[in-house]
């Protein structure tokens, strides 16, 4: 990111993998420190995204084809990158970000079908130059996380959405297309393992976002009390 002063951080994977609860400790930590932290999510995060989110994972456009829903998804992140995002990198706080632009590769692109030079001009419009600075890949084979999922709305009355009432092949598909964006991508992207324990797992995302924490402002106040 060069147009601002934050510090954007995006959190992609499959079903079940744990990047909620993760964003949490994330966020949890960085506030300690006394930085400024925006937690937001994909599809959503701004209210023109979140109207849009409602018809994308209801499968309402299903019906209408993998292209319809893939205009939708980057209509939805470009109001979210606009009204949201930019502005909040703008006044320099940490955004951490639950799925982006590679979900769009991943679940649109690879499973989806749709060809990958139409997908990267989606994103391309939707992002506007808003590439995030580090992307967390959490990594779990597909029938944990899908299992890790379903457990998620036991006895809460939580159907599955669109996308993950899908196979588990296409599950193992994603899981292998993010892989391969890690591997294209090393110095953006840092893959972890997802079936580790809570707290491993937040001590290495926590290190391969801190050498960028430099150049984000914050309260040294609240880094002091954070230390005792
Ligand atoms: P959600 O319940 O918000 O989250 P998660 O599965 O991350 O816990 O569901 C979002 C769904 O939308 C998820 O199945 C992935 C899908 N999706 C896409 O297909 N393309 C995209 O560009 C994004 C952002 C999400």
């Amino acid at each position: 990111m060069t147009e601002t002063s934050g510090l954007f951080v995006t959190f992609e994977g499959g079903e079940g993998a744990g990047k909620s609860t993760q964003i949490r400790l994330l966020a949890e930590a960085l506030r300690r420190r006394g930085h400024e932290v925006l937690v937001t999510r994909e599809p959503g995060g701004s209210p023109g995204a979140e109207a849009v989110r409602h018809v994308l994972l209801s499968g309402a456009a299903e019906e209408f084809g993998t292209r319809m829903e893939a205009i939708l998804f980057a209509a939805a992140r470009a109001d979210h990158v606009e009204e949201v995002i930019r502005p909040a990198l703008a006044k320099g706080m940490i955004v951490l970000c639950d799925r982006f632009m590679d979900s769009s590769r991943v679940y649109q692109g690879v499973t989806g079908n749709l060809d990958a030079d139409f997908i990267e001009a989606l994103v391309r419009v939707a992002i506007d130059g808003t590439v995030p600075d580090r992307t967390v890949i959490l990594d779990i084979p597909a029938e944990f996380g899908l299992a890790r999922a379903k457990g998620r709305g036991e006895g809460q009355s939580i159907a599955p959405d669109r996308f993950e009432r899908e196979k588990t092949e296409t599950h193992e598909k994603r899981r292998e297309a993010f892989l391969d964006i890690a591997a294209a991508e090393p110095e953006r992207c840092v893959v972890i393992d997802a079936l580790q324990a809570q707290e491993d797992i937040a001590a290495q995302i926590l290190d391969c976002v801190e050498p960028l924490l430099e150049r984000v402002p914050a309260d040294r106040h609240a880094e002091t009390e954070a230390a005792q």
